[in-house]
């Protein structure tokens, strides 16, 4: 249900998304197509174009109609790389030489598309590391405005498990800061809460994870996710969170009821936000182990774009649909 609702979503809005591992995985080149092929979005293949096309011969695939932008024989090089290196001027201060090499791979050089709007957002991580996607973005897309952290939001897709059929909820952190202070864990739940409100078509429900619920146990660990709801709560009064929560006691009616009566989220969260990356890390890869649960797609939120990182094992099937997700997202 999710899934086609994104679906239909970017076929109206027809964006353009860079891709910028074409030359380097067959799967980010097919994914390509069929998005291309079937109406999902633009796709811009950004690199080296014979890398790509030997890929495809080898796989059987044809190119034809697609946008390829190589940054080699881009006019925008020379332009990009003074200005990467006046950006960084500060700190690794590279010579004009440094950052034109640097603006030579595509992941920088789409980074640069994103930053100047010439393309509608990027999508990549079937390749490259998530430290590698999100490091040239943080240093040329920047933070959004009014934003101070960059992190990782999930969607989690689960066909079938004792709560449910066809179940679409999120999760942050899963991918970025390993232990987030309370405004971090703050700034965490209501960047998300926009983006899910947004794509699910519902309120967002926000739990803020713990091992404790409502002051069930006493540690630091649980007073760090209290503050961030209360920050929360007065900066965005409008929002419907709680916490802190236990895994059980936001997702499990019953639980919630018992442990955390006259809650309006607890059983019913939609928003999950951990209390540190080992939580949330940990938590997504179970769920894949023991439930099935799809969790292909990551948001990188609080950049001033839309970027998209991918986990290093998905399929063409997850990759086209982590395209059709970065193009509908909103920044
Ligand atoms: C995201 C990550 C790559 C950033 O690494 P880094 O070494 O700090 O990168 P850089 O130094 O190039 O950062 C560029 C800038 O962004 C800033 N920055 C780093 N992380 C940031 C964040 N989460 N939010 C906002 N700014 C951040 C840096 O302070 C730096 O600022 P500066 O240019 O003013 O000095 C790193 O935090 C990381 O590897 N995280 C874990 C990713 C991972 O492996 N996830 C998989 C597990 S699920």
């Amino acid at each position: 249900v999710f899934e086609g609702r994104i679906v239909s979503e970017a076929k109206r809005l027809n964006r353009r998304v860079c891709v910028p591992e074409a030359q380097y995985d067959i799967r980010a080149l097919e994914a390509a197509v069929r998005v291309s092929r079937d109406g999902w979005l633009r796709p811009v293949l950004t690199g080296d174009a014979d890398k790509m096309r030997a890929l495809a011969a080898e796989a059987g695939i044809r190119l034809n109609g697609l946008e390829i932008c190589e940054p080699e024989k881009s006019a925008d090089l020379s332009r990009f790389a003074g200005e990467y290196a006046e950006l960084r001027r500060e700190k690794e201060k590279p010579s004009i030489e440094e950052s034109t090499e640097l603006m030579r791979q595509p992941a920088f050089f789409a980074a640069m598309l994103v930053r100047h709007r010439m393309v509608d957002g990027m999508c990549s991580g079937i390749h490259f590391s998530t430290a590698d996607v999100v490091r040239p973005c943080l240093r040329i897309v920047g933070l959004k405005p009014g934003s101070k952290t960059v992190f990782a939001l999930c969607p989690i897709m689960v066909e079938s498990c004792a709560l449910g059929k066809d179940m679409a909820f999120f999760a942050a952190d899963c991918g970025i800061v390993a232990q987030p202070t309370s405004d971090q864990l703050a700034e965490f739940a209501i960047s998300s809460a926009e983006v899910v409100g947004g794509l699910m078509g519902e309120s967002p429900r926000v739990a803020m994870l713990s091992f404790s619920t409502h002051g069930s146990a006493s540690h630091p660990e649980v007073d760090k996710v209290r503050q961030a709801v209360e920050k929360v709560r007065q900066a965005r009064p409008e929002v419907d969170i709680d916490g802190e929560l236990q895994f059980d006691a936001a997702l499990v009616e019953a639980v919630g009821r018992k442990k955390a009566p006259g809650s309006m989220v607890a059983g019913r969260a939609n928003l999950l936000i951990f209390p540190n990356l080992d939580a949330a890390n940990m938590t997504s890869k179970a769920m894949q182990c023991f439930t099935g649960g799809k969790v292909t797609a990551t948001m990188i939120l609080g950049l001033n774009g839309r970027i998209n990182d991918h986990t290093r094992g998905a399929t063409v099937e997850e990759f086209a649909m982590n395209l059709a997700l970065t193009a509908v997202r909103e920044p």
